[in-house]
């Protein structure tokens, strides 16, 4: 069948909305009709090579949609079932596994954004195999996945908010609640405030933690990040950060520090503004052959934490209904994340706004 999708063939090329030819499933696999697609700094890290997919690749790792059909082996899943898609493969028998961690799974070597078989399921019209993002490609009217990466939620949500959880709100709410185990009434600083920062505030809300600082360059993105329950905001266009964020700890530093951007320099900061003994979490993913430093002897000497958290430490199928529980609850917000809606064909604009910092989640919508 055909499907349009958004496909990077060229690093910082525009990207081309393309007719594709999509293959059945196979045995343990989904066809999906999408209903909403996320656009995450991580989509647009792929366009940069940050992220490095070494062939043409369609985009998109935070979605939602309904299963028009399965493959042979597929027993779990059926036509008309709504899901949210995880972006991890795992293989259930490692260690990391075993341990619930599956999205640290340790052994699955399949190449990147082939199918676990190790095949294609997308072809462009010269026949050339296009590489799925994260093996689900959300940036596509119709995915074909594994369905180890489809989490069932209930038919009453919606699909376009739903998709949030497939990336930003499970990373940042993660970061908070699972990586880092934010104690209540701890001081929080968040630096970058986009679509996963931005819930990674309202992970801290949840957790109550006090005084939750928001470290952003644009304006646009503070005023977002009051709007979630920062109660102090840093311009560190203006101000630096980690002088600001000690003037608002009475010269102690944070608690916590969340760094989701993925600079390393920010991450130093993030770092820098944390007190003795307290805990830097580094969510953002930095290009692929980033390093940072930090002072040997005074890490030491200073106990603070350092720790990454990917994915927000989740169990994708545990985690996201819980989340879509708390947003029915009413005590995490999802519709306030979605400040505009695109359609696939407005792909590049939708990146251009993420450049310049004017929403805090873009989403594309499917008919
Ligand atoms: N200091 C402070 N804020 C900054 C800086 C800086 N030096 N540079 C960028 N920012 C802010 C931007 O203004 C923006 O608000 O970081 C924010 C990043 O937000 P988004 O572009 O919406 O990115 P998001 O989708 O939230 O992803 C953030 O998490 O999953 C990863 O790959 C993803 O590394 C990315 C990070
Ligand atoms: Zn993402
Ligand atoms: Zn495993």
């Amino acid at each position: 069948m055909k499907t349009r999708a958004a496909v990077v063939y060229e690093h910082n090329q525009p990207v081309v909305v393309e007719e594709l030819e999509l293959d059945e499933p196979r045995a343990n696999e989904v066809l999906l009709r999408t209903a909403a697609s996320g656009v995450c700094h991580s989509d647009l890290s792929v366009v940069t090579g940050t992220i490095y997919y070494d062939a043409a690749v369609a985009l998109g790792h935070e979605g939602a949609g309904v299963i028009e059909h399965v493959g042979d082996s597929v027993t779990d899943f059926h036509p008309g079932d709504h899901v949210v898609l995880s972006f991890v493969s795992y293989c259930g028998s490692c260690r990391m596994c075993q341990m619930g961690r599956v999205c640290l799974c340790e052994s699955y070597n399949v190449p990147r954004g082939l199918q676990l078989d190790g095949t294609y399921r997308l072809h462009n019209s010269s026949g050339d195999g296009i590489l799925q993002m994260a093996r689900i490609a959300t940036m596509s009217e119709y995915m074909v996945v594994p369905q180890q990466n489809l989490v069932k939620i209930g038919a009453h949500y919606s699909l376009e908010k739903a998709a949030l959880v497939g990336c930003g709100v499970t990373t940042g709410v993660g970061a908070v609640l699972n990586t880092a185990k934010v104690e209540p009434g701890s001081s929080v600083a968040v630096i970058g405030t986009g679509g996963v920062g931005l819930n990674a505030i309202q992970g801290a809300v949840f957790v109550e933690a006090e005084p939750i600082i928001a470290v952003d360059i644009a304006e646009k993105k503070l005023n977002f990040a009051k709007r979630f329950g920062a109660t102090d905001v840093v311009n560190a266009a203006e101000n630096d950060p980690v002088e600001a964020v000690h003037e608002l700890t009475d010269g102690l530093g944070v608690d916590y520090a969340f760094e989701v951007i993925g600079n390393p320099k920010t991450i130093v900061q993030a770092y820098d503004m944390v007190r003795a003994a307290g805990t830097a979490v580094i969510v953002g993913i930095a290009h692929h052959q980033a390093e940072f430093s930090i002072p040997a002897q005074q890490f030491v000497a200073s106990e603070k934490r350092l720790i990454g958290s990917f994915y927000g430490s989740c169990q994708p199928r545990v985690d996201m209904p819980k989340l879509l529980r708390f947003y029915e609850d009413g005590i995490l917000k999802l519709d306030e994340l979605i400040t505009r809606q695109y359609r696939l064909e407005q792909i590049n604009e939708a990146f251009a706004a993420m450049e310049a910092g004017e929403n805090a989640r873009g989403v594309i919508v499917f008919d």
